[in-house]
């Protein structure tokens, strides 16, 4: 079976000026300068405009505009033959206090752009979920056929547009792909996540609350390996139905990844403040993502040590972009979220 071909095509991106979106078109375009890239952004709080700067004039059409809004979507979706979405609310802290929200944009959003999909017919559909849906995974590694069992609004939402999408190619046909992808972590990572709310805390040498015992693992992947494996199933023949795992295979906790940060920033070590935990917190995840290797041959190709470096890079080299930030609404929600957080005395699980 032959692969899709992006040449001359319009590509529609929603969630184009968030952390992932925005790498991937700059990504896409880098690789595919043919491409005319049509990005459908709401430009929420973690939404901005200038994540897309550097990309090209003539190959961007930006549609500031909600997902959730069928004429906004037939706007953006007009004439464009692949379709990936990134758009949504992603941070399980926010999901805790204001759950309407993610049922709103990640379950309701995901139907709306599935219908104009089906009525446009577009070639590939990429809905892009997270490991979060498997919920906590304690031993091993879940492959893509393990059960659901999501745990924060946020994990539950997603599963929700993840089966969604797939409901669409199995009742009307709509050429849909799944993946589900681990932690991310690189260049314009909105700072409410952790490794940018700590490098940027503690190059102001502000406290870094960890939560609960600083134990919970994750598994990070650089997001340009993220944004390569997306391209490679934008395309690859033959994945219609298909959900894909995407992971690094690199399992870290909260205490090595803050002790790393602090390391490479040279920073003491009081800065860490041990906090209350978040609710329900997932205490690992692992995804196998040996089935996107054996079909598509796609594996990550940089390391921990090399991203991360390149990351506080990043955010050394850019305070011009997360400073105005980490003003305004972003204080407010530090406060609220961080404010009357109780301390514990130190890792308490
Ligand atoms: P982000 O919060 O940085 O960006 C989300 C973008 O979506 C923003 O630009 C925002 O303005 C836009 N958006 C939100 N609601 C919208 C709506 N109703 N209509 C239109 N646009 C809207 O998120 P991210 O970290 O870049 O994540 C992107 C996607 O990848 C999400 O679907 C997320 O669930 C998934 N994901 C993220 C990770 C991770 O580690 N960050 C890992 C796996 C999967
Ligand atoms: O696994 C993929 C998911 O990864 C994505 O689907 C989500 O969109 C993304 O936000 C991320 O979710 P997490 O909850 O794992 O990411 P977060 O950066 O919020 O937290 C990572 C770990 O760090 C987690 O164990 C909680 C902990 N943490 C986080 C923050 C913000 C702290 O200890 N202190 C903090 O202040």
């Amino acid at each position: 079976m032959q692969e899709l071909s992006l040449g001359g095509r319009r590509v529609l991106v929603t969630g184009g000026a968030g952390f992932i979106g925005s790498n991937f078109v700059h990504r896409l375009l880098a690789l595919h300068p043919d491409v005319h890239v049509v990005v459908l952004d709401a430009l929420t709080y973690a939404g901005r405009r200038e994540n897309l700067d550097g990309v090209p004039a003539s190959s961007l059409t930006f549609v500031h505009g909600d997902i959730r809004d069928p004429k906004a979507v037939a706007t953006a979706m007009a004439g464009c033959e692949f379709v990936l979405n990134f758009a949504a609310e992603s941070h399980v802290d926010r999901s805790i206090e204001t759950p309407g929200e993610f049922i709103q944009t990640d379950v309701y959003g995901v139907f709306v752009l599935c219908e104009e999909a089906r009525r446009v017919g577009v070639k590939r559909f990429v809905q892009v979920s997270t490991d979060e849906v498997y919920g906590e995974v304690l031993e091993g590694s879940s492959t893509e056929d393990w059960p659901l069992n999501p745990r924060s609004p946020y994990a539950a939402s997603k599963a929700g547009g993840d089966r969604l999408a797939y409901a669409y190619w199995c009742t009307y046909g709509l050429p849909v792909v799944v993946t589900r992808c681990s932690n991310n972590y690189g260049p314009r990572q909105y700072p409410e996540k952790l490794v940018p709310l700590f490098v940027t805390n503690a190059i102001d040498d502000e406290p870094l609350p960890v939560y609960g015992s600083g134990l919970n693992r994750r598994d990070w992947l650089h997001v340009d390996d993220h944004c390569d494996a997306l391209l490679t199933l934008l395309t690859f023949a033959g994945v219609e139905g298909e959900t894909f795992n995407i992971g690094a295979q690199h399992e870290l906790d909260v205490l090595t990844i803050t002790a790393t940060l602090l390391r490479l920033l040279d920073k003491p070590g009081t800065l860490i403040r041990y906090v209350e935990d978040r609710p329900g917190h997932d205490r690992r995840y692992a995804v196998d993502s040996s089935k996107l290797t054996r079909v598509t041959g796609w594996t990550p190709r940089i390391s921990f040590e090399e991203g991360i470096v390149q990351t506080v890079q990043w955010f050394r080299a850019n305070e011009s972009w997360w400073r105005p930030i980490k003003q305004g609404d972003f204080r407010v929600y530090y406060e609220r979220m961080y404010g009357q957080r109780r301390v514990l005395a130190g890792g308490q699980g």
